[in-house]
């Protein structure tokens, strides 16, 4: 009997990183980002939900100690380009004195890691670097530099490895375009 709905990947597209892909980024960043924070310990502050499956791995591919913190926001409005969002859930816990590793499943305009990261200065974290498993090839506002990608990707839709379109292919183990 053919399953309710149809398969996990049924209407998407075109395969940009593939699980073996996907894995070798991910051992590459946790070794560059162990190797940058060598003598530190690292306070992870994820942006849910679409960096939930990137988080797992990145964490376990990390050497130094690691905490992890969420946060979920919601742009406001539809499209909206003053970068204006709301806090939906913030951070457990202080970013004060902490290295703070901001990790995105994806950036595409930067807005939303443009408010964060201006949120989370006010909050006197030791240092803040921002990671994004990966970066749509687009202009980005001045003040935010991506110090650790994944993979740029062209400036297209995707989902899987944890992004979503209206909440579906979270669980696909790729990314992909969506046809
Ligand atoms: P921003 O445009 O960089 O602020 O990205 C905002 C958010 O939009 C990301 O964190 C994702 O949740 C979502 N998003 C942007 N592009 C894509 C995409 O291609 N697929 C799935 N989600 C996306
Ligand atoms: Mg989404």
């Amino acid at each position: 009997m053919a399953p309710v709905g149809g398969g996990a990947g049924d209407g998407v597209g075109e395969v940009l990183l593939d699980e073996a892909a996907i894995r070798a980024e991910v051992t590459r960043l946790g070794a560059e980002i162990s190797s940058d924070y060598a003598d530190k310990s690292l306070h992870l502050v994820a942006v849910l939900k679409g960096s939930a499956v990137f988080l797992a791995d990145l964490l376990r591919a990390l050497t130094v100690p690691a905490t992890v913190d969420f946060i979920s926001i919601v742009p406001y409005g539809q499209v909206t380009t003053s970068g204006v969002v709301r806090i939906r859930k913030d951070l457990d816990e202080p970013l004060e004195g902490k290295d703070v590793l901001v990790v995105e499943g994806i950036c595409a305009s930067g807005l939303s890691l443009s408010y964060l990261l201006r949120n989370f200065q006010t909050r006197r974290p030791a240092s803040i670097k921002t990671c994004a498993f990966v970066a749509k090839r687009r202009e980005r506002p001045g003040d935010i530099t991506l110090h650790y990608v994944g993979r740029e990707i062209p400036d297209v839709f995707v989902v899987g490895y944890g992004l979503d379109a209206q909440e579906r292919y979270r669980n696909l183990p790729y990314i992909a375009r969506l046809s």
